[in-house]
């Protein structure tokens, strides 16, 4: 695999495509999977406070003897932590168990409305300003709340981490993000496993050699979306790694476009109070 994945460029922010999600990695299972991605060439790990795994994150880090400019490490702020100074507590916090002196990015992980927005954004750009995220951003924002967090926030947002991937349509929010600079990364790319029996999509890769999880993030990629798959084996790091030496055709692209159905949305969990999507 190749040492550097292609990026995206979002208000300053130079995201690569291709990351590791880590939700439900733990103990030593996560730190191995971590060292070993970054062995393989992965550039970027997704981590958050909610998934009792910061540390280990930050033990394959280390473990990987990749240099620490060369990895974007996100983590996530969790919706109960966001009123200040609580805030800036919980991001040294998660700094304190990855063992960084700063992150790459820092989000908002679930909308609050328990919290005015502009007090947390506040809080959130002076974790920036005082050095311990590079760049800071929004999960799980919809479009009405894209609009808001960025007239609110005084620093750039560089990302909306969003559920994404072929069976739900995301076009409005995804167009919020775009009008904003916001690149979209996309979490549950993979549909938490259903992309690997959709006829469509082993159909398409049957065609190119590829496997239908490669085909599923290939789609994501070609639209310039962040992609953070995730999983607890070694063996299949490097395959799902291999989406950059092939592309889907236009006709392609929009088969894959329509396997989106209303019932599509994997992830129906929403923090106490947070707008519903559907
Ligand atoms: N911001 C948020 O609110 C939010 C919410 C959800 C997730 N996330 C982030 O997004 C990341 C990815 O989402 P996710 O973990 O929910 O789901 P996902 O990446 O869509 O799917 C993970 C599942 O796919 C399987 N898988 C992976 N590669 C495979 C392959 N090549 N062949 C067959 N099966 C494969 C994994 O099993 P094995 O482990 O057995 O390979 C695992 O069960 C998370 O880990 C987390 O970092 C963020």
């Amino acid at each position: 695999m190749a040492d550097v994945t292609p990026a995206v460029d979002a208000n300053g922010a130079r995201i690569p495509l291709l990351g590791l999600g880590t939700w439900e990695l733990r103990g030593r299972t996560c730190a191995r999977i971590v060292e070993q991605a970054l062995r393989l060439g992965y550039r970027h790990i997704d981590t958050a406070e909610l998934y009792d795994n910061e540390r280990e994150v930050g033990d394959g880090l280390r473990a990987s003897g990749v240099a620490r400019d060369e990895v974007f490490v996100t983590t996530k702020i969790w919706p109960s932590h966001f009123a200040p100074p609580r805030l800036e507590r919980a991001a040294k916090e998660s700094l304190v168990r990855l063992g960084l002196s700063e992150v790459d990015l820092l989000l908002l992980h679930w909308p609050n409305p328990q919290v005015p927005l502009a007090e947390t954004l506040g809080a959130l750009c002076k974790v920036k300003r005082a050095g311990l995220a590079r760049h800071i951003g929004i999960s799980n924002f919809t479009v009405a709340l894209v609009e808001e967090a960025t007239k609110l926030s005084a620093e750039p947002l560089v990302c909306n981490q969003i559920e994404c991937h072929p069976f739900l349509d995301q076009t409005k929010v995804v167009a919020a993000c775009r009008r904003h600079g916001l690149a979209v990364v996309a979490y549950t790319p993979l549909a938490r496993g259903r992309a690997v029996r959709d006829r469509v999509l082993v159909e398409i890769g049957r065609h190119h050699g590829k496997s239908a999880v490669q085909v599923c993030l290939r789609w994501l990629a070609q639209q310039d979306v962040v992609v953070i798959p995730r999983t607890e084996k070694i063996e299949r790091l490097e395959s799902n790694a291999a989406i950059f030496d092939f592309a889907l055709s236009d006709d392609e692209m929009a088969r894959i476009g329509a396997l989106a159905h209303r019932g599509g949305r994997v992830v129906n969990y929403a923090y106490s109070g947070a707008p519903e999507w559907d």
